[in-house]
Order: structure tokens, then sequence, then C-alpha cells
């Protein structure tokens, strides 16, 4: 029940069909203390709505129950509005006046002309919420809950009268907007009235091939969910699709430009047509979905997920961790700018990638799915891609935000890269300032930040450039404005970060010529498809190698693992600490080193961790302190003020989680000494942290309960999507006990 009011006013409904019974019987359950009242010419009607409850009283004389409201809501089909309008004219006064016509301008137009001028206390207004039953016995409380009700108010409508319709669908449980009368008729125009008449068509059509109807009889799904809203109240869209007819008949005349253009690839067995338009039709339907549903990375940051781990446990058995982020990342990038179809097995469905994946979508690329870490890309060449409609949101994702930063500044066209709240604090100046250098335009935000405007069409040149930090995506971001560059571009690194580009590159028949501890291309070539099959990602790995290692009894294998000599920094480091891990069944696989890796309990002990597997185990420390917690003595860690910038700085986060657990540590600018604690029982004790939507946080300490003397909450975790889907059911299958709870 809704908070009631002493000062509801009554309500008069004009036409008490399934939209006005609908809208009483919403307020009647919301506990509106005015009295709801109701009009109109069929007593039945009237009768219904009395015995249902929604009504307190009602009628057919309008005069004699608008004098007892104070709010006149006219419920009737648009073609009819005029009608009521000429009946309000002598007894309206100065009571607030609101419609729920699906169509606005004829609606406004029929007030002008009852009325002589539109009234400063009419506030037109159309709830997008229907269903194809009709009549007030179909009333249902709950239609308006969550919907969208459109007010289309002028500059002079009266302020309370707008506040006063506004507070009316409110208590429905409706979302209010406002905007002008003409573009709401275009836009219903084209979500609304195209599929209803669509759909009439459709099952008209079918009808009249076959008058005993039978063919109805085969009709599976697809049929029954496209023609659903053929089944809608026949005068009320004749009145719509007659009053709106303008804004209707141009939005017919673009889905008929649409259907010729299908109809010819379908004639012609033009597939990559076909699929283009599937491919766009089947991912703009998910992203709605997604919206409604509200499930996408997009509104991840929203969802207040927290785990509740249980303490406790040891891991075993044999899984394979989901696909390698920055190879996935990278995997759509290169295919994209291919010539030719890239097929991709193993990618990584997490938010970060798939951000990527919209991305080129967006920019006109066709690729199909993801199903089961299957992708296929349908390359467009170097110069291929196309302005996106609007600004490229690239989610939680550094990567995907520095990269895109280098391949968008050599196109034709202009874009805006944005993230969510985490990436928009992370430093962007690393990359524009390089690609600057190369001629490129680009603007930030303040303080170097995101989001990233970046004008196409310049030329731009080749550069050599000394990074003054380890970061493979600077690097990577260098060499992909390097192919949209003239000359040679050339990277060279502090100290060496992950190869990933280069390789693919390579892979794609693209030289990166490699000299110690540079890089170098030369621009204007081209790449060709390959197949790629990702790894699974050993950042991922690590939480399930760091569970191993804490846990007597613990005995797991991880198969399928990338070992890029560039990604071992979290091997070289478990193993100077005393972990019992071996690679089993080395291989390579399109590229990239991949080994089983076999991990079994062992005691472990502090180390100081050498400076120069740092960048080889850059995402993986935030599970390594969660190690170090639980070694004999001290590990130290420096050189590493990278971590600082990652999705949070991983050096406080980590440190202030591990004190609430009770853990010993020490901050640096560029690291942190962790005291560890061996003991027969728990290694400390349980408690509440927050991984500050950082997926990687959120992880370790949920592998940290493990040796833990009591329960660990961790809040703000639904960014464990970004990087590992499935996590909780994989942690639950080796042995954890972790519990997802969503607010
Ligand atoms: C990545 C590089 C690393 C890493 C990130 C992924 C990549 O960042 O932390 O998770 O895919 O290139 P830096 O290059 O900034 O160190």
């Amino acid at each position: 029940m809704g908070e009631t009011s002493p000062v509801d006013p009554a309500v008069l409904i004009v036409g008490l069909g399934m939209i006005g019974g609908s809208l009483a019987a919403a307020l009647k359950s919301s506990g509106y203390t005015g009295r709801i009242l109701a009009c109109d010419p069929d007593v039945e009607e009237i009768d219904t709505g009395l015995e249902m409850g929604v009504i307190d009283d009602g009628g057919s004389d309008l005069a004699a129950l608008v004098v007892q409201s104070g709010l006149v809501i006219v419920a009737v089909p648009v073609l009819a509005m005029r009608r009521v309008f000429e009946q309000l004219v002598p007894v309206l006064g100065d009571r607030v006046l609101t419609d729920v016509g699906s169509t606005k301008r004829c609606v406004c137009e029929a007030a002008r002309e009852a009325f002589g001028h539109l009234p400063v206390n009419f506030v037109p207004g159309h709830p997008v919420a229907g269903s194809e039953k009709s009549g007030v016995a179909a009333a249902n409380p709950a239609l308006y809950r969550h919907h969208k009700v459109i007010l289309t108010p002028e500059s002079d409508t009266t302020p309370t009268a707008v506040a006063m319709v506004r507070a009316l669908w409110q208590r429905c449980g409706a979302e209010v907007l406002e905007m002008p009368v003409d573009r709401h008729d275009q836009v219903l125009a084209r979500t609304s009235h195209l599929p209803h008449l669509l759909a009439f068509s459709l099952v008209d059509t079918l009808a009249r091939q076959d008058e005993r109807l039978e063919i109805f009889r085969y009709a599976a799904g697809g049929f029954r969910d496209f023609t659903r809203i053929a089944g809608s109240d026949p005068v009320m869209w004749h009145d719509i699709f007659t009053a709106n007819r303008d804004a209707l008949l141009s939005a017919l005349d673009d889905f008929e430009t649409g259907l010729a253009r299908l109809r010819a690839a379908v004639e012609q067995g033009d597939s990559d047509a076909m699929l283009g338009t599937f491919d766009r039709a089947s991912h703009a339907r998910h992203y709605f979905e997604t919206l409604l549903n509200q499930t996408s990375y997009q509104t991840m940051e929203a969802r207040q997920v927290q785990y509740r781990v249980s303490p406790g446990g040891s891991v075993n058995g044999r899984i394979r961790v989901p696909g390698d982020k920055s190879i996935s990342h990278r995997s759509i990038m290169l295919g994209a700018l291919a010539n030719g179809v890239t097929e991709v097995k193993g990618f990584l469905e997490g938010e970060d990638s798939l951000a990527t994946l919209q991305a080129f979508r967006d920019m006109g690329v066709a690729i199909e799915g993801p199903h089961q870490g299957r992708v296929t890309i349908h390359g467009v060449g170097l110069h291929g891609l196309k302005k996106p409609a609007g600004p490229i949101y690239v989610g939680n994702s550094g990567t995907a935000m520095r990269l895109f930063a280098g391949l968008l500044a050599g196109q034709a066209f202009d874009t805006e890269l944005t993230g969510d709240a985490s990436l928009t604090k992370r430093p962007m100046a690393r990359v524009a300032d390089p690609l600057r250098l190369m001629g490129a335009r680009i603007d930030t935000a303040e303080g170097g930040r995101p989001p990233l405007r970046i004008h196409g069409g310049q030329s731009l040149k080749g550069i050599h450039y000394d990074m003054p930090m380890a970061s493979a995506q600077v690097k990577s971001c260098l060499l992909l404005a390097g192919l949209y560059a003239e000359g040679e571009t050339r990277v060279r690194e502090p100290a060496p970060t992950r190869d990933h580009t280069e390789r693919m590159l390579n892979g794609f028949g693209y030289k990166v010529d490699r000299d110690g501890d540079l890089a170098t291309l030369q621009g204007g070539g081209a790449l060709t498809s390959a197949p790629i099959d990702v790894p699974s990602d050993i950042s991922s790995a690590t939480f399930f190698l760091v569970a191993a290692a804490i846990t007597p009894g613990s005995d797991l294998v991880l198969e399928h693992v990338g070992v890029n000599p560039t990604r071992i920094g979290v091997i070289n480091i478990l193993k100077a600490m005393g972990a019992d891990l071996r690679l089993e069944n080395p291989r390579e696989v399109g590229g990239e080193p991949v080994a089983d890796l076999h991990i079994r309990y062992a005691p472990l002990k502090g180390i100081d961790i050498p400076v120069d597997q740092v960048p080889l185990a850059i995402d993986e420390f935030p599970a390594l302190f969660v190690a170090a917690a639980n070694a004999e003595g001290t590990t130290r860690l420096r050189g590493a003020e990278e971590l600082r910038v990652k999705e949070s700085d991983r050096i406080q986060a980590m440190a202030d989680g591990l004190d609430i657990l009770g853990v010993e540590t020490a901050v640096y600018d560029d690291g942190i000494d962790v005291v560890g604690n061996v003991s027969e029982g728990p290694n400390y004790q349980g408690g509440q942290v927050d991984s500050l939507g950082d997926h990687r946080i959120a992880m370790a300490f949920t592998i940290a309960a493990l040796r833990a003397g009591g329960p660990v909450w961790i809040d703000d975790c639904a960014n464990v999507a970004t990087s590992f889907p499935g996590f909780v059911a994989l942690a639950n299958k080796v042995g954890l006990e972790l519990a997802e709870v969503s607010a």
C-alpha cells in the first residue's frame, strides 16, 4: 500500500474501459484517499467498476460528476476526445484536465477547437502501457507500475496542474517524463503504432489467405509472440492511426525501405547483408531487453551485489576458468579491422569484452555471437568502420578505452569514449599525450580523465616513444594508432608487459618487429583474418591458485590456462613462496602458450617480490596479498605504483580490507608489506569488507574466507561480471561456500 494523503483530490475518469479502469484500480490499491468517480455512457461498465470496488461512484451524467471532482481524466478513444471536451467547456472551470490518448497533436487540436484555446489547466498525458484486452473488467492495478507516462505540457501550462497529474501517475508506480507534442507523436509512431499496424496486417493477410483460419492451427510461438497485439481494440487503433497519420506513414516508409533491402538480400542470397541485419537487430533486441531488465553491463553499477562467504574448506577438482580478457578484447578489435571472417573460440563473455564487442557493432561491424564462447566477426578492413550513432560506452574497461583511443585516432570520423564511475577516475593522459605526438586530436576531461573526445580525419605520423610506465595498454594503443600512421611506430617499454597485441598482429599477417625492449611496426598495411583460440585467463585462474595454495587438503587442476611468459609472474611468485604448482601438458594454441596448472596445498613463506615480476603479475596482486596473509613471515612488494590506478587503488583497497580481517599491513606509495600469520586453525578473523566495485578485490576477499575465523561479507561485487562471469558457481563447485545477495 502506498502512503495516504488527506488532500488527494476527487478524480473523475471519463471513459471507464481497460485504461481508465486500470488507473482507478491502481489509485485504489495505492491507498488513494480522494473519491474515484467514473463517467461512461455504458452503465454496465459503471456497474462492473462499482462491483469490482475500483470506483466509488459513477454514471453517465458528465456535468453532474465534473462538479464533484478536482481532476478530470479523459480516457476515451482519441477521436472521441473532442466531443468530451465540448461537453466539458461549460463545467470544467479551473479544475485540472488530463487525458490518456496515445497521440498528442490531435488531442491538443481537439481541445483547442472545443475550448477556443488550449486551456492552461490541461496537461496532455500518455501512459505508455496497455493490454490487448478491453473493458473495465480487464482493469489491472499493476498496469502502470514501472511504465512510463509521457506528459506534453506547453510552456504556459499551469505548473501546479502539471505537478498534480505527475503525482497522480507516480501514485500508480509510473515513471513520469515530459516531451514536446510532436516528438511524442514521432517516437510513438515508431515504437508503438507501427508494430501494431504490422501485427494487424500480418494476421489479416494470413487470415485472408485461409478463410477457415485453418493455418493458425500450425502457428507456433513466433507467430503468437509477433502478433499478440493484433488482438487489441480495433476502434482505439483505428483512431490512433487516423490521428497520427503523418508520423505513422513516415515510420511505415522507413520500414518498407528496410523490408525491401532485406527482401533483396534474401532473394540474392546475400548472406553478409542478411547476417548484418539480423545481427544488428538481435543485438538491439537484447540491448532493449537488458534495458528493461536492467541487467546489462551498462547498469551493473546500479546493481548492488554482496557476497557472503562461509569460513573454512578446501578446493578440489578440475575446472576451466573463462577466457582471457586481454586476448578477448584484442580478438574483436583485430577481427573487426581485418579483411575476411574471424572465428573466435573461448571468448570471454564478461562485461568488459562485451563492451568492446558492442562498440564494434555500433561502428557497423557484423558480429555473430557470442554463443558459448564462439564469436564470428565479419571484418571490415582497416578503413571500413562507420561513425557510431552516439558515444561509445566501455563500462569498467580501461583496456577498451585505451586501445580504442589508439585505433579511433586514425579514423575519418569523430568519436567519444565514455565509461563508468571507476573508469572516469582513471588516467588517460598516458595515451592521449603520445597520440597527440603522432598528430591525433584528443580532448580529455580535467586531469586527463575520461570522457575522451577523438577528432577524426587527422593524418597520423609514426613516432618513437619511450613509455614512462610499463603498460601494455599504452603500448597496444600506440601500435594500433601506428597501423594508421605514416612511417614507423616504435614503442620502448621500461619492463616487459603482455605482448598479446604484437602476437595477434603477427598472426593476422601484420608484421611487428621485436628488438629487446622495442616493438616496431610500419603503418599502412592490412590485416588478414585468422582463427583465434582464447586460452583461459591466468588472472582469473589466480584466485583458485591462491585458494588451493592456502588451504590444507586442496588439490586442483585449472585447464587450458594461458601461460604467455609476459603473464606468468603469479606462477613465479607463488613458486618462490613455496607453492606446490606444476605446469602440465604445455602446448601452443593460436600463437599463445597454454598449459594445465596443477596446484596442491603446501605451506607458504613470505618473500620480497622481485621487481621484475611486477608487470608480469600486475593484475594478480590482490590475490597474492591474500597468499601473503597466509604465509609465514612478511611479504614485501615495491615498484607497483601502477596498482594505485587500476579499477580501484588496489594497494589501499586491499590494505583496508585486510585490516578489517585483522591482518597487519604497512602501505607505501609504490607497494605494501603484508605480515602473514600461519596457524592450525584460522589465520585471521571474518568481517565485512568493501571491494569498491573492483572485481579483483571482490574475488580476492572471497578466497581469503577459506582461512578466516568467521564469515566474510564483501560489498559491491556486481563488477565481478566484468572479467569472471560464473565466478560464484565455479567457486562453489570447487568447494567454497559463497552466496550472492542482490539488493
Ligand atoms: C591489460 C594491461 C594491464 C592490465 C589490464 C589489461 C591489457 O594494464 O592491468 O588488466 O589488456 O593490455 P596496464 O597495461 O595499464 O598495466
